[in-house]
């Protein structure tokens, strides 16, 4: 089978990608990381991708002041991979315009709810979980989605239910969530590997 070749964004912890990539190298998932990006030079992403021998860059509103630009240098680097399918894994920043030209119906991200629901400008981190235990909800779930101009609401690829409890701080919830994660995001990724979730297609749903 041919493999998929993934390139990563990433701001934070960089676990979800550390997942995918564990999948990658122990074969569960027919895919090969080629590149990461962060916005942030001292985060966790990029540290893990040092280690695991992936070529990791910074790049952000700092090393490319101009945002046309910073956004033109970010598609040069994922093409020089020749990155095929575009994951954002705890990117907090909006992708721009070149992007979603040259990677039209190609760039994922994963949401920590069930969107529509708990998405959108500032919905991210412990918000998101907050919002899940204020709004008095008995369940919660992970969203895979393509990306758009708009945050989290590109068409929805994949979702997954998880429960919430009635002892569940936002702080439980967020670990019980993210451990699902790592699981639900390699599993979504292994359909789109073999066909069964085509992307193009779904973007026309
Ligand atoms: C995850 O909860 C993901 O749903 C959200 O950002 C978080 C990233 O975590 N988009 P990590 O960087 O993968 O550890």
């Amino acid at each position: 089978m041919k493999k998929l070749k993934l390139g990563f964004m990433a701001s934070h912890g960089g676990s979800n990608m550390q997942a995918i990539v564990d999948a990658c190298r122990d074969g569960r998932l027919q895919a090969e990381p080629l590149v990461v990006i962060s916005n942030n030079h001292d985060s966790q992403a990029l540290e893990r991708a040092k280690k695991a021998g992936i070529p990791a860059f910074h790049l952000n509103a700092k090393t490319h002041p101009d945002p046309d630009l910073l956004d033109d240098s970010i598609v040069e680097k994922l093409k020089e991979y020749g990155v095929e399918l575009v994951i954002l894994a705890g990117y907090m920043r909006k992708v721009g315009n070149s992007m979603l030209d040259a990677y039209k119906n190609r760039i994922i991200n994963i949401h920590p709810a069930l969107l529509p629901k708990h998405g959108g400008n500032g919905m991210y981190g412990m918000r998101v979980h907050e919002a899940v235990i204020a709004a008095g909800e008995i369940e919660t779930g992970i969203t895979v989605h393509l990306v758009n101009e708009d945050y989290d609401e590109g068409s929805i690829i994949a979702q997954c239910r998880v429960p919430v409890m009635p002892s569940d701080t936002p702080q439980t919830l967020a670990v019980r969530v993210l451990a699902r994660e790592h699981q639900f995001f390699v599993e979504t990724l292994i359909q789109i590997a073999s066909g069964a979730i085509n992307l193009q297609a779904q973007h026309q749903l």
